[in-house]
This record gives C-alpha cells, sequence and structure tokens, in this order.
C-alpha cells in the first residue's frame, strides 16, 4: 500500500522503473559538480540508484550520499563501481552525518519531495551543518507554473508507443504549493500506479530558506552549461555558499 506521508515509498514503487525512465541526463552536471568540489568531497540528498554518484566516484571524488528508499540504495549497489559510494538509508528532512563535505547537492527537484516549507527550512539547516566553511549546497529544480493546472488538475501523455501508454494525472493546491500525481502506465500486462506528491518552491522562497539557514545564493544559472537564469527559464541550478 503506498502511503504518501512516508518518505521510502516513492523509492520502493519506483526502484523498478527508475533509470529506465530517468535514466538519460544532462552529463554537464557531473563536470559542474567535479567543478566545484575540487577533487574533494561531496554528499548527495535523495542518491537514489547513483545516476549522477557514480560517475562523479569514477572520476576520483569522495562521494557519499543518503536516501529514504532501501530498494533505491539496493539498485545504487548492484551497479558497476556502485561500492565506491558510501550511502545510509535517511530522511533529508533532518540528517547529520559524522563528516562534512565540500558540495552537498540535490538534483532532479528532489527538495521538493518534501511536503512542508517547515521540512524544507530544516533541510537547509541540516546542510548548513554538514558543509566545511566556503562548502557549497547546489540545487537543481523547476520553476513553478501553476499555468498548467487549470481548473487545480492536468491529465498529460508522458509517452505513448504501439503497446504502452503512460499518462500522468495530477491535481494542484495552490495555497499549499502541493501537486499530488499518479503517473498511470498501461499496457497488454495490466495498468500500473507509481504515485508522487511534492511541495514546490519559488526560486526567492528558496533563497530565504537559504538566509535562515545562513546559506547566501553566490549563482543561479538555467541549466548545468551555466546558462544565464532569466524570467522565461524553466530550470535553475543554483549555488548556495557558506561563510
Ligand atoms: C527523483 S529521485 C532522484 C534520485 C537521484 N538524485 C537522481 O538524480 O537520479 C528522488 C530520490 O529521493 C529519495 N527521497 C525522497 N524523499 C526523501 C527523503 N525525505 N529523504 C531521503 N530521500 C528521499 C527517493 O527515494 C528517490 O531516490
Amino acid at each position: 500500500m503506498f502511503d504518501f506521508a512516508d518518505y521510502s515509498s516513492y523509492g520502493e514503487r519506483f526502484s523498478e522503473k527508475y533509470d529506465e525512465w530517468y535514466g538519460s541526463f544532462d552529463e554537464r552536471i557531473i563536470d559542474r559538480i567535479e567543478e566545484m568540489a575540487a577533487g574533494g568531497s561531496v554528499f548527495e540528498l535523495g542518491i537514489g540508484t547513483g545516476r549522477v554518484a557514480i560517475p562523479l566516484a569514477k572520476r576520483g571524488l569522495r562521494v557519499a550520499g543518503m536516501d529514504s528508499s532501501p530498494a533505491m540504495l539496493e539498485k545504487l549497489k548492484q551497479k558497476k563501481s556502485g561500492e565506491q559510494v558510501t550511502v545510509e538509508v535517511g530522511d533529508f528532512a533532518s540528517f547529520e552525518t559524522d563528516e562534512k563535505y565540500d558540495v552537498v547537492y540535490i538534483i532532479f527537484n528532489t527538495l521538493f519531495a518534501l511536503h512542508s516549507q517547515e521540512e524544507q527550512v530544516n533541510c537547509f539547516k541540516c546542510v548548513e551543518k554538514i558543509l566545511k566553511p566556503g562548502g557549497k549546497f547546489i540545487v537543481e529544480a523547476f520553476v513553478p507554473d501553476p499555468s498548467r493546472f487549470p481548473g487545480g488538475q492536468t491529465v498529460r501523455t508522458v509517452d505513448l508507443k504501439e503497446d504502452n501508454v503512460k499518462i500522468e494525472c495530477s491535481t494542484h493546491d495552490a495555497a499549499g504549493q502541493l501537486v499530488t500525481s499518479q503517473m498511470v502506465d498501461i499496457s497488454d500486462g495490466g495498468i500500473k500506479l507509481y504515485p508522487i506528491k511534492i511541495r514546490y518552491i519559488w526560486p526567492a522562497e528558496m533563497d530565504l530558506m537559504a538566509r535562515l539557514a545562513g546559506l547566501q545564493l553566490e549563482e543561479r544559472w538555467s541549466n548545468w552549461g551555466k546558462a544565464s537564469f532569466s524570467a522565461s527559464s524553466g530550470m535553475h541550478v543554483s549555488i548556495y555558499g557558506k561563510a
């Protein structure tokens, strides 16, 4: 039974499909994080199947991370070089680590997986505590667009093939900044549901969360190629620094 309130539910449900559906990504992400870490140590929040963490470890960085889902971490461990990454099961709403890091990063909208503003602010505070002086916190996220939800809902065809269709059905709570979705995967084998719930954060709100935690926005790009961010950007890569 899926439970939105249980932060391990997403990964436990998605782990079988995750790399098939989301395996390809902008590989400049690896270059940017490597540059910022400058040969040091990095920690990924919501490390998942290690899509980004494993390539970073192969480039010689010390890579560690946390995820709420044992099933996602099991996928990471099964991969070639997965053993080079240190992982732990945990909740990035509230955590601490023994070590301090040069870079902490959270990508692919994963900060939005926390369902309350309070938890998101607390996440920033926890990150500040595990960063070395001069360390960076990198966040990749989409820029919210409430116009995607006319009448508070939307239905979108994600993929369509001869023998399969994936449809995403979502409802939107504008006051709570919450989007609740079902990815509906339909094939001859039957129908499978993949639930997702997020609380999106506006870029300015995120900067305030960082300031509450003692971190300052240093750079904001609209992609991993460092393109400048503007009012029409659909996503952002934000770099927060610790003094
Ligand atoms: C969208 S996936 C991203 C995985 C990985 N960062 C990547 O880019 O491939 C989100 C990940 O965050 C994990 N997650 C969600 N909520 C979490 C929480 N509160 N604490 C720790 N991990 C969480 C999920 O289990 C999942 O592995």
